[in-house]
């Protein structure tokens, strides 16, 4: 058999195109860490030095880096001297109030020691919880998923929900199921002051942050607890679970305890992962290798972190999946909503 040599070159290619990406995504770290994005904004084009003066950062080593940004497309540049951060890049790079930010993302750099337990969990099958992803991991969550939910979940997704933005502001009984360090409880208690919320995790990090930023908060109140601990008293107007069902080993269990949670006439906010259930349509997403793979290093790991974990993971609530389990769970209502937001689809769930 010989070697086709085109496709030789495309596996090299792609391969290393991946560790491209982790070398620029180093960059884009130190970018971040530094403030040099937020220097280039709105500051034209630039050399070095004049970027070494703004910045009090030592000119060769950011001439390096604005060639490897300018080599990354980046920043733009015609000649290697000059660069300049277009407002476009800076509303993905630069801009922390924008829907689009993006590089927070990079804000943390992954705990190596956390590839020893992925690597361990492929020989048990015992996965990672959240807490085991390492220190600042409930940051790296948040710097993921804020920039959406600030731009979202007040002005666009609780307003489109039946009679729910009504009843927030007279007063109402919200429990934010894995509610990470607090961001939702945070903006909706602003939006909403009249109501009272409690937000449940597992995750003693995420809490610890949760509790400091709400100490002093009358109405918020932060439980080290699972969603399958939620207490049944049947009186809750809203529940949320907003990208976390997929992540926990038992979903059904608390599915089961957000039924007996919930009002009558309450409703439930599930936020999940846009997924299908055939790969075929999968495919369409760009980022799918990266949802993948995240879903392996985080989601499914956390998934799989029990004994008895249905293992989930990222992709593993498409919106059949998710109806059936809701109805198993003795749901009967079930509404899907497609905002926009590139990532993610919101269910209105109802008793
Ligand atoms: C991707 S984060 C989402 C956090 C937050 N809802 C947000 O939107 O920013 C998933 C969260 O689910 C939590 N989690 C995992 N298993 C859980 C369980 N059994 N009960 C409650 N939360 C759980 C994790 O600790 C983590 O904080």
């Amino acid at each position: 058999m010989g070697i086709d040599k085109d496709l030789l070159g495309k596996y090299t290619l792609t391969t290393w195109g991946y560790k491209q990406g982790e070398m620029v995504g180093l960059m884009i770290h130190l970018g971040v860490r530094l403030g040099i994005y937020e220097a280039l904004d709105g500051a034209g084009p630039v050399t070095a030095e004049e970027l070494s003066l703004a910045t009090g950062l030592h000119e060769r080593w950011l001439r390096e880096w604005l060639r490897a940004q300018g080599a990354a497309e980046l920043l733009v540049t015609a000649d290697g001297e000059t660069f300049e951060l277009e407002t476009e890049a800076a509303m993905v790079l630069a801009r922390r109030d924008t829907p689009t930010y993006a590089a927070g993302v990079f804000g943390s750099i992954r705990d190596p020691r956390v590839a020893d337990g992925l690597a361990e969990a492929f020989r048990t099958g015992i996965g990672l919880s959240y807490d085991d992803q390492g220190e600042g991991s409930e940051m790296h969550v948040e710097a993921m998923l804020a920039p959406m939910a600030r731009a979202l979940l007040v002005p666009t997704v609780l307003p489109a929900l039946d009679g729910v933005a009504d009843r927030l502001a007279a007063g109402a009984k919200v429990v934010d199921v894995g509610c990470g360090a607090g961001l939702a409880l945070q903006l909706m208690a602003e939006a909403w002051p009249e109501s009272t919320y409690e937000g449940y995790d597992v995750s003693e990090r995420a809490v610890a942050v949760a509790r400091e930023r709400f100490e002093g908060v009358d109405n918020i109140t932060i439980h080290l607890a699972g969603g399958e601990d939620v207490p049944p008293t049947g009186d809750v107007d809203l529940v949320m679970t907003l990208d976390c069902l997929h992540d926990m080993p038992r979903p059904d269990l608390a599915m089961g305890a957000i039924r007996s949670a919930i009002a009558d006439d309450g409703t439930w906010l599930v936020k999940e992962i846009k997924s299908a259930p055939e790969w075929g349509r999968n495919l369409r997403n760009p980022m799918l290798a990266m949802m993948y793979s995240t879903s392996v290093a985080t989601c499914m790991a956390s998934a799989m972190s029990t004994e008895d974990g249905l293992g989930l993971g990222t992709l593993g609530l498409n919106p059949v999946a998710l109806e059936e389990m809701v109805t198993e769970a003795g749901f009967t209502r079930f509404a899907m909503h497609d905002f926009e937001d590139p990532t993610n689809l919101y269910y209105e769930v109802r008793p």
